[in-house]
């Protein structure tokens, strides 16, 4: 009985952990649902053949003095071991390959360029498409950062891309995962079934940080989608702070761009609207003050292997000043 109530509250918590933000066992996406449904057929496919074949093998065995004279056993082969492993593989194998034209239909929503970079995802709205790719990401479009807004019911084109590495796109609730390859621009239509806010992490190995390679994709009505574009769009809502001469006396401005001000880097993420965002670091630290002022400070203890330098020498109320106009800028 004890064996039993274990086995039950192990399965209980197993289940458990296949609901959630990020999970495939949760679609949230056209795709998604129809990769789960591939899995749940493969997943049976595969258990009617490990059962035919550890049948066959045990008669052979065991069961049936009639199995061991040669013929019989190889027919068993032939038949057990190679014709109905062949026939249900390929019932699968078409079964997923008639799945295929429906991930490949064209987009209708809008298009959204996505640089894979480490250790953190460069999004710009409004992207141009590919040729211009490469121009979105150093200035066209809305750029924003480590967060993408998803209108509901609408098949969004993301082109990825890398600078550095390669790197994998992957919003397990929505739909499979795509590499971002240096040089080149890679696809993948997204169209989630439900609003929500799901995970999104990078798939691929890629340094240090890759395990803190993550995002958040919010998915919203059309009107609310429109509206956040245009919110990205602005430039930043607080401009007279201390926090910002800070920010500029640092040199942080070498790095980030704050539309609106002097601050125009591009070689980390853009902080026009941090204090909107819902994580910092990518995906790694909830936004608040507290926490933006302690990743400036300690920013390879927060995020071992980050490309960000430590601010630790500078003063205390420096880094604190720096925290409150970012976290103000929303
Ligand atoms: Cu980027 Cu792993």
């Amino acid at each position: 009985r004890a064996v039993h109530l274990a086995a039950a509250s192990g399965a209980v918590f197993a289940l458990a952990a296949c609901r959630g933000p990020q999970s495939t066992f949760d679609p949230a996406g056209t795709e998604a649902a129809e990769v789960l449904h591939l899995f749940w057929w493969m997943l049976g496919g595969a258990a009617l053949i490990w059962l035919f074949v550890m049948g066959l093998s045990v008669y052979a065995t065991k069961a049936h003095p009639k199995a061991h004279s040669e013929r019989a056993g190889t027919r068993l082969i032939v038949w057990g071991g190679v014709a109905f492993p062949v026939v249900v593989l390929t019932g699968l194998l078409a079964f997923g390959l008639q799945m295929m034209p429906g991930f490949r239909a064209p987009a209708d929503g809008p298009r959204i360029a996505v640089s894979a970079e480490r250790f953190w995802w460069r999004v710009h709205y409004d992207a141009p498409d590919t040729p211009g790719v490469a121009k979105a990401l150093s200035g066209e479009g809305v750029p924003s950062a480590n967060e993408l807004w998803l209108p509901v019911g609408r098949r969004s084109e993301i082109l990825l891309s890398s600078p550095d590495v390669i790197h994998s796109f992957w919003v397990p609730n929505i739909a499979g995962k795509v590499d971002a390859i240096p040089g080149r621009v890679t696809r993948l239509v997204l169209e989630p079934t439900r609003t929500g806010t799901f995970h999104g992490i990078c798939a691929e190995f890629c340094g240090d940080a890759h395990a803190q390679m993550r995002f958040v994709v919010r998915v919203v009505s059309e009107a609310e989608f429109a509206a956040h574009v245009a919110a990205e769009r602005a430039p930043a809502a607080v401009l007279d702070h201390p926090g910002r001469a800070a920010f500029e006396r640092n040199g942080c401005g070498a790095c980030h761009q704050v539309r609106g001000t002097p601050s125009d880097g591009l070689v980390g993420p853009d902080l026009t609207h941090l204090g909107s965002r819902e994580t910092l670091g990518a995906g790694i630290l909830p936004v608040s003050v507290d926490a933006i002022q302690r990743f400036v400070a300690l920013t390879e203890h927060e995020k071992p292997g980050v490309q960000m330098p430590s601010f630790a020498t500078l003063p205390e109320a420096e880094t604190r000043a720096i925290a409150e106009w970012l976290g103000a800028l929303r």
